[in-house]
């Protein structure tokens, strides 16, 4: 097969640089967005008096109202600005990382629907009193990255209806000092989310295993302090990975086990171990899935992509932290040589693992990944992984689902996934639910005893290949890949990349 033509920075990458505007300089801009709330009547300040005062006109007469997501095309007469794009913000006081993100998604839709070559955020006027203006910086550069993704690999023919346009981000306003500092690791984010994007929505025949080790050796390419290495079935089984090895063993495309490191923090500070599931297709193994939705599972790879993504990002950041990452990548195939319902394996961790359903295959190749990078001696481990159907009942595609061996842990994931605008959000880890797996024949098994649960049931069984470190696990099923909406496209979405960085780069503040 053709080799794809594989990209460690993606054409977004043509946005940049990012351009800052003086305020003195807005009306030469091309394209203005600008934020308004519904219960702040002024104009915001600055504004040029003609923009202004149409702006209060039309807000008088009705049509502009500040209402969220409302957005509103305006053509200023005479020489400069083609149009202002005015954008209801809703109330000041239900502001948010999340409700601005989505306000910013479609403005930016708005501006590539009319071909608009740059567009230029008035930032000072997303801000308010629940929102800094550094904020404002962040969600708008990073959703106009995110919001302009498409994925098109796969397409020789583009119809005209489906050509989209670049268009180049810039920020305006009258204090921009740290702002690019900012905008900078907003788009680095943004982009290696992208980047994780395109690998999730690659097919199953076109993102193998051995792809995405390839992908991760391209990524120690292209960033000399990341370190890649791979080991091969032979390897990977000869090295006690039994359960990695179960999960692969019905395809006739073998499981890789990759391994990340990234080390540029304190030499002696222990590192932060990431680990992400990274299935290229879940059939369901012997225990088939219905046909229904089925092709959706080339995106059970998503957590593999997140933890790729990551990488690039902090390599690209040059973040000081030691990180080691994990991809325990397979395809969940049945055939003559897969895993049966009732098999016993034995898991890197020693612990024998009674296989009760083929299609719980995640958590068996997260197990020996988890076990994996004990030899690091983490000081934490946040796995990432398209792990349950069950989290789509508890959060739907609003939110991940965390849950961990350590509640600070899980609160600082959780603050980081408000402040990057995704949303994760705990569930409980109790012994009842530790209870439900209990196997007659093996020391585990892979699912729980009774139904309900499954998420929390998914999460105690990973729980017993961390040792003891801090852990954390986020249950991204339910929000890895969607349909279109406000700011992504449908397809992947990068899940697990922002707020990761999010949290990282908070830690490597202290
Ligand atoms: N990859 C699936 C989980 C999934 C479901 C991801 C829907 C995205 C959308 C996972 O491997 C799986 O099949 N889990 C089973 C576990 C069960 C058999 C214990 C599930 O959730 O039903
Ligand atoms: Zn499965
Ligand atoms: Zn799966």
């Amino acid at each position: 097969m053709k080799e794809l033509n594989f990209t460690i920075f993606m054409q977004e990458e043509s946005f940049v640089p990012i351009r800052f505007i003086p305020m003195a300089k807005l009306p030469q801009c091309e394209t203005v967005a600008v934020g308004l709330y519904a219960d702040d009547k002024a104009a915001p300040p600055g504004l040029p008096k003609a923009w202004a005062e149409e702006i209060r006109r039309l807000r008088k007469l009705g049509d502009i109202t500040g209402r969220l997501e409302e957005v509103s095309v305006l053509y200023p007469a005479g020489q400069g600005t083609s149009r202002l794009l005015l954008c209801g913000l809703g109330e000041q006081a239900k502001a948010d990382p999340h409700r601005l993100r989505r306000v910013a998604g479609r403005a930016v839709k708005k501006a590539q629907a009319l071909k608009a070559k740059e567009l230029t955020w008035l930032v000072d006027s997303f801000a308010g009193p629940m929102i800094k203006p550094i904020d404002a910086v962040q969600a708008l550069t990073g959703t106009g990255i995110l919001a302009q993704y498409q994925y098109r690999e796969c397409k020789t023919q583009l119809p005209a209806e489906e050509q989209t346009y670049a268009v180049r981000l810039a920020l305006a306003g009258s204090k921009t000092q740290g702002w690019q500092p900012a905008a900078r690791t907003a788009e680095i984010v943004a982009e290696s989310a992208n980047y994780a994007r395109t690998l999730a929505n690659r097919p199953g025949n076109r993102l193998l295993p051995a792809d995405l080790a390839q992908a991760a050796r391209a990524l120690g390419r292209a960033f000399p302090k990341l370190k890649a290495t791979v080991r091969n079935f032979a390897q990977l089984k000869r090295a006690g990975c039994g359960a990695l090895a179960a999960v692969g063993q019905g395809s006739a495309h073998p499981p890789v086990l990759i391994e990340l490191r990234y080390l540029a923090g304190r030499k002696n500070a222990r590192p932060i171990a990431l680990a992400g599931k990274g299935i290229t297709f879940d059939s369901g193994g012997i225990d088939i899935k219905p046909a229904a939705n089925m092709e959706n599972m080339k995106f059970d790879m998503s957590g593999a992509a997140a933890v790729l993504g990551i990488f690039r990002a902090a390599a690209a950041l040059r973040l000081p932290v030691n990180l080691v990452g994990v991809v325990p990548a397979a395809e969940n195939l049945p055939s003559g040589s897969a895993a049966r319902p009732g098999d016993v394996v034995t898991s890197l961790s020693g612990q024998t693992i009674e296989i009760l359903n083929t299609d719980a295959e995640g958590r068996l190749v997260l197990a020996d990944a988890l076990t994996y990078v004990l030899r690091y001696k983490p000081a934490y481990i946040v796995d990432i992984a398209t792990l349950t159907g069950a989290v789509v009942m508890a959060l739907g595609h609003a939110a991940m689902a965390v849950l961990g061996n350590q509640e600070t842990l899980v609160a600082e994931l959780g603050l980081a996934g408000e402040r990057s605008g995704e949303r994760a959000w705990p569930l409980p880890l109790w012994d009842e639910y530790r209870e439900l797996l209990k196997s007659e024949v093996a020391d585990v098994p892979n699912m729980g005893s009774k139904p309900g649960a499954g998420t929390i049931v998914g999460a105690a069984f990973l729980e017993k290949f961390v040792g003891g470190t801090p852990w954390a696990h986020l249950d991204i099923a339910g929000t890895a890949y969607g349909e279109a909406g406000p700011i992504y496209a449908k397809g992947a979405t990068g899940a697990g990349v922002r707020l990761v960085m999010e949290w990282l780069l908070e830690k490597a503040r202290k």
